[in-house]
């Protein structure tokens, strides 16, 4: 069998790297030495040579339930033994529909027509189709330019890549022109001296307006916004800013759209954090990873009645969504996210986050003693620490390369960070213990020691 257990960590390295990665670096391309994982259990993963580790990233925001779950591992298996996969442009399956009106009833408000999606940049990506179309059947095809914002990260599809504003991750990649727009990153760190949360909160309130009224609100569509940025580094807006721009969304009829592919599902304490954590109901939410805990890919969208029915009244013939996956509601992936949401519900996941989410805060922060720690922002079971060496003297290459060498420390120590430029951010399995924390921060704060050291020492 072809398995890792034939091929020693070396020759597992090698076949790796004919395994183009994302993000990978095209011009070392065939000379990384990947760590090459083997087994996961909890929040612990362990790696070719034996060497475990906490799994600090929670696979890539993903892994709520924790890995090695029997309860998905016997979905699935039963789910291929009966119906392993129809198109589902022909029929419907047991799985994606009891899925479909599960989670319509988790999700806030009227937001009650669910879409299924391969993974969250296809539902982005999908989310950001059905806005044009929704403005072509109600006559207003000009009604097309989205706001976006630098820092959020929205997926890997031309669309919603160009949706993203993470601006590094735009060199030599073609973006569409024309109709994304990019306000200011939310992130209170970056405001200016003296100036107040109530006050930066105005301020890119203001941003939004001014860019509905620069455009033109009939030719805005939409507005779209991770509750949190995460891979931004969890820039966690200011108090109300969510819902000062809803209110401005609604003034101008432009549409919202909640980007919640990482925080829905658990990470901060509740199954869609977009009305429980920031009391707004958008017009659409779109989610992924942790409504499989990763362990099949899958995403989706959660539309409103109100858009529905938007669509319905103008249309006096056929107006087909011409849009959609051939795995679109899969009934494997479908099985497996009813188990996940099964372990979510019988092991009162959404409490324990709730509860321990302050604690993991606070253990996080005590790191904020280390001179090289600008800031930690934390919330329900994520975090960023952000690591600077010189405020005086911004170097961003001069982080990146120290963010690495913590990282590196880290696995040694045992602890997978795997650093976003500077920033470590983690999202655990949300099973994760007190006990656990301790350790995850206690190791953190050895890596990002000993890489503090390393920099001192060096000539
Ligand atoms: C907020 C957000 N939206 C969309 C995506 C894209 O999801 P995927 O990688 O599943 O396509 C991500 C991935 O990290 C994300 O963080």
């Amino acid at each position: 069998m072809n398995t890792a257990a034939n091929f020693d960590t070396q020759a597992l390295r090698e076949k790796d790297n004919i395994f183009i990665h994302p993000w990978d670096d095209l011009a070392v391309l065939g000379s990384y030495q990947r760590t090459i994982m083997t087994r996961g259990k909890g929040i612990y993963l362990t790696d070719s040579d034996g060497h475990e580790v906490i799994d600090g990233p929670g696979g890539m925001w993903c892994v709520n339930i924790g890995h090695g779950r029997e309860e998905i591992a016997q979905a699935v298996a039963k789910q291929i033994l009966s119906l392993g996969y129809f198109s589902p442009w022909a029929v419907g399956s047991a799985p994606s529909s009891i899925l479909a009106e599960r989670l319509a009833a988790l999700a806030p408000g009227d937001l009650n027509h669910v879409f299924f999606t391969t993974c969250g940049s296809t539902a982005v990506d999908s989310a950001l189709r059905f806005v044009f179309f929704y403005n072509n059947v109600l006559g207003r095809p000009e009604k097309k330019h989205i706001i976006s914002r630098i820092g959020s990260y929205h997926g890997s599809t031309h669309l919603s890549a160009t949706c993203s504003g993470k601006l590094l991750e735009k060199k030599n990649m073609d973006m569409m022109d024309g109709i994304i727009h990019h306000l200011p990153t939310p992130k209170p760190l970056l405001r200016p001296e003296g100036m107040t949360l109530e006050a930066f909160s105005d301020a890119k309130v203001k941003d939004l307006e001014d860019k509905i009224l620069e455009l033109g609100p009939d030719r805005v569509a939409a507005f779209i916004a991770e509750p949190i940025l995460a891979s931004g580094g969890v820039i966690v807006p200011p108090p109300g800013y969510h819902q000062r721009c809803l209110e401005i969304c609604r003034r101008y009829d432009v549409l919202y759209i909640s980007d919640e592919v990482v925080t829905a599902f658990g990470r901060l304490g509740h199954y869609f954090a977009s009305e429980s954590v920031f009391g707004i109901v958008p017009d659409i939410i779109t989610m992924a990873k942790g409504l499989t805990s990763g362990y099949v890919p899958m995403g989706g969208m959660v539309i409103s009645d109100r858009l529905i029915q938007d669509l319905r009244k103008n249309c006096e013939d056929a107006r087909y969504f011409f849009n959609g996956f051939t795995y679109s509601g899969h009934p494997v992936c479908a099985a497996a996210a009813l188990a996940n949401l099964d372990v979510i519900e019988h092991e009162g996941l959404l409490a324990h986050v709730r509860s321990i989410g302050p604690y993991f805060a606070e253990c996080l922060r005590s790191l904020e003693d280390l001179p090289v720690v600008a800031e930690v922002r934390a919330m329900g079971l994520m975090a960023g620490v952000e690591c600077t060496l010189n405020s005086d003297e911004p170097d961003e290459d001069r982080d990146y390369a120290f963010a690495l060498r913590v990282d590196r420390h880290c696995q040694e120590l045992g602890l997978l960070v795997r650093p976003i430029y500077n920033m470590c951010v983690m999202s655990p399995p949300l099973v994760i213990t007190r006990t656990q924390i301790d350790d995850l921060v206690r190791i953190l704060r050895a890596g990002i020691e000993l890489a503090m050291a390393e920099v001192l020492a060096a000539p």
